[in-house]
């Protein structure tokens, strides 16, 4: 593959549909799918099916109606999860058997209650027999960022060794921070994957915010896969945001020259979709699908929006699929913005006029929150707008 191509793994109907308040039925996972699709996601983790009957049944399905997407199936290193996943995957075009272990000592020792000899007969072992199923295996050392960079390695390069064709290095908890991550991305690049065609990919957690800026770390210290989902949901502070990666590429081409097959003027209805699925919709300040990612109130900031909207937006709401730029009257904004609601309304106010409708308006906004195209019309005198209107 192109150096610079970087592949979408998304997690959403997987990780992100395992967290707190975001479970889904059977047909809101198949929609969405479909619309993960459109957006032009290269592989789609559709569930872990042995965790459950519905998890199994949403990963055929959607193995049944995915068309270009890879679809991947979540299994620990055991026999009976890897054929499972085998079993939901039969459908599918382009199956990915994803098997994961944890390589911390921590998780070693207080979860799995493992040696590191057992831990490495174990990724050994899941990755030929997930071969048997698929040609295409990738796995995942669960904790890598907190896991003794050499055993991790080893663990790797034993999956590697076994067959297996992407090394996830997930940063489980959220710990890593930008560089040490990129560090560690460089290690296994280099004492792992070498010359074989194996791909990286990294997997980040946001409990310290910084699951996109890790993601991106990592992509330039040689991952070329990034798992990631929409509206960031996924376990405790969520995963990397889909769409944040996605935009960054694109506004960031000039320090980041990476393609991806991702149609980001879908990024705002899929979160869309997603919201109206699941129990709870974006922060309105999120990262280019909140509500406010293009809304101004500011005066100075409406102002300059208003003559070009590159002086306050790096991007354009057209690029995200959202509505267009909104500029919310209240007790920040200043005249521009209030003549130009007004010319929208029908009303093209003189200077004078608008001096005393000014006053009045932000007295009005000291004592409202939102200030309506009621309240403004109801802001001007009987005679307002008269002479434009008659010319
Ligand atoms: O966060 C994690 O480590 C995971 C793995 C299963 C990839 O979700
Ligand atoms: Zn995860």
């Amino acid at each position: 593959m192109n150096e610079n191509r970087i592949e979408f793994f998304d997690t959403t109907l997987r990780d992100g549909e395992q967290s707190p308040g975001c479970s889904m039925n059977l047909d809101e996972k198949i929609e969405l799918a479909r619309q993960i699709e459109r957006l032009g996601v290269d592989i789609i983790e559709a569930g872990f099916p042995i965790a459950s009957e519905g998890d199994f049944r949403a990963v055929k399905a959607v193995s049944q109606i995915c068309e270009t997407a890879k679809i991947a199936a979540l299994c620990r290193t055991v026999d009976g999860d890897i054929s499972r996943a085998a079993e939901a995957l039969a459908p599918a075009h382009r199956p990915r058997i994803h098997t994961f272990v944890a390589t911390s000592d921590i998780h070693m020792e207080f979860k799995l209650k493992k040696t590191r000899e057992e831990v490495l007969e174990m990724t050994r072992n899941s990755v030929s027999r997930a071969r048997n199923y698929a040609e295409d295996v990738e796995f995942s050392a669960e904790d890598a960022t907190r896991s003794d960079p050499d055993f991790l390695c080893e663990v790797l390069q034993t999956a590697a060794d076994a067959g297996a064709s992407v090394l996830n290095i997930p940063d489980t908890v959220g710990y890593a921070l930008p560089n040490e991550f990129a560090d560690l991305v460089r290690t296994v690049k280099e004492k792992v994957v070498g010359t074989r065609d194996i791909s990286i990919s990294v997997h980040c957690h946001n409990d310290l915010g910084l699951a996109v800026a890790n993601s991106l770390a990592a992509i330039d210290a040689g991952a070329t896969q990034v798992e990631c989902t929409v509206n960031g949901i996924g376990e405790r502070a969520g995963n990397a945001s889909l769409e944040e990666l996605a935009m960054a590429f694109k506004v960031r081409q000039d320090q980041m020259p990476f393609r991806s097959n991702i149609d980001t003027s879908e990024l705002f209805p899929t979160s869309q979709l997603l919201s109206s699925m699941i129990s709870f919709g974006v922060q309105p300040n999120k990262a280019i699908v909140g509500r406010n990612a293009f809304a101004h109130e500011a005066g100075i900031h409406q102002h300059g929006v208003l003559s070009n909207p590159l002086c306050y937006e790096i991007m354009t709401p057209e690029s995200v699929g959202a509505p267009k730029t909104d500029i919310v009257l209240g007790k920040h904004s200043g005249r521009h913005a209030l003549i130009a609601r007004y010319s929208e309304l029908g009303f093209e106010l003189e200077s004078e006029e608008i001096t005393s409708i000014y006053e009045a308006f932000t007295t009005l906004a000291d004592k409202k929150k939102t200030i309506y195209d009621q309240d403004l019309l109801a802001l001007l005198p009987e005679t307002a707008g008269q002479a434009a209107i008659a010319a």
